[in-house]
C-alpha cells in the first residue's frame, strides 16, 4: 500500500534489524528520513546508495550521549531540521536487551541504567527534543519498538521487561499529550523479530520468527493511515500468546 502522503522521518536503529528494514521500506514508500546511527560511516552499504540528498539524511546518534554533544538527540533533530526543513514523525527502533534478572549480581546495576537509558530514556528524550515539530504539523506520528515484554512478562528478565513497561508508559502518555494536536501514537509489540537480538536470546528458529522485512510492511500500512484509524497499539507475535 503506498502511502497517503510522503513523510519527513526519524527513524533510530537503522544500522541494522528491524529499524534497517522499516528505513528501507519508508524509503522505497517515498518517505524522507532522517537515520540517527551512532556510526554513520560504517552503515550497510545499501545507505550510501542515496548518501545526504533530498531523501536521506544521516546523523550521528547515541542514545547515551549528553544534551549539549553533537551526537545526542537534541543535536540530532537541530540537523535534521536544518536538513529537511521540518519533521512530521519519529520511528524508535534503537535498542538494548538483556538477561539482568530481578537478583541481579554486584556489578549489574550498570547494565540496568545502561538499558534504561536507551530503551526508555532514548525514545523520551527524542521525542522531546521532536515534540514542538509534531505539534505544529498537525498530524504527527510516532512509531515506537516497544514489545510483547511491554506488556506481559513470561519468566524472568526483570531489566528488559521493566524498561518495556515503562516505554509503554510513556507512549500512553505522549498519546494523551498529543492527542489533540493530530498526534498519533503506535506502540509495536512483537514477540520474536528476526534480527540478532532475538537470536542470542530464544532457540526459535529463524524461519518461525516474524521478519523484520513483514514488520516493517506494516509500519508502512501504519503510516498511510489517517489519524481517525491509527491503532494505539500493534502487537504481533509469531506464537500462541496466553
Ligand atoms: N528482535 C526481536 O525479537 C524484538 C522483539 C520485540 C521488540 N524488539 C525491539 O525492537 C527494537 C529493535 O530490535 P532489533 O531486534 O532490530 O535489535 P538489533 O538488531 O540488536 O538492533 C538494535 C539497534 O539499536 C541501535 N542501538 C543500540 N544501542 C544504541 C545507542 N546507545 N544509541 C543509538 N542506537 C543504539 C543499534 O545500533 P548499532 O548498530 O550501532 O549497535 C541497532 O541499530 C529494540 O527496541 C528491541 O527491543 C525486538
Amino acid at each position: 500500500m503506498s502511502p497517503c502522503r510522503p513523510r519527513t522521518l526519524l527513524v533510530s536503529g537503522a544500522s541494522r534489524g528491524i529499524g534497517q528494514a522499516i528505513a528501507r521500506r519508508l524509503l522505497a514508500d517515498g518517505h524522507r528520513l532522517s537515520l540517527g546511527l551512532r556510526q554513520p560511516e560504517l552503515a550497510d552499504p545499501w545507505l550510501t546508495a542515496d548518501s545526504d540528498g533530498p531523501q536521506l539524511h544521516r546523523h550521528p546518534y547515541d542514545a547515551l550521549a549528553p544534551e549539549s554533544a553533537p551526537n545526542s538527540a537534541e543535536s540530532w533533530v537541530v540537523a535534521a531540521l536544518e536538513h529537511f526543513g521540518h519533521l512530521d514523525g519519529v520511528v524508535h527502533c534503537a535498542g538494548l536487551f538483556s538477561r539482568v534478572g530481578l537478583t541481579y549480581a554486584p556489578g549489574e546495576q550498570a547494565e540496568i541504567e545502561e538499558l534504561l537509558a536507551v530503551n526508555l530514556l532514548g525514545p523520551w528524550r527524542l521525542s522531546r527534543a521532536a515534540w514542538p515539530q509534531l505539534l505544529a504539523c498537525g498530524d504527527g506520528r510516532v512509531i515506537t519498538l516497544v514489545s510483547m515484554s511491554g506488556k506481559r512478562v513470561k519468566g524472568g528478565l526483570a531489566a528488559y521487561s521493566a524498561s518495556k513497561f515503562a516505554l509503554m508508559g510513556l507512549c500512553q502518555t505522549m498519546r494523551n499529550e498529543g492527542w489533540t494536536a493530530g498526534i498519533r501514537v503506535t506502540a509495536v509489540c512483537p514477540s520474536w523479530v528476526n534480527t540478532t537480538m532475538a537470536a542470542a536470546v530464544t532457540a526459535l528458529p529463524r524461519e518461525a520468527m516474524t521478519q523484520p522485512e513483514d514488520l516493517a510492511a506494516s509500519v508502512s500500512h501504519l503510516l498511510a493511515l489517517p489519524a481517525s484509524a491509527v491503532p494505539f497499539e500493534f502487537n504481533v507475535s509469531c506464537q500462541l500468546e496466553q
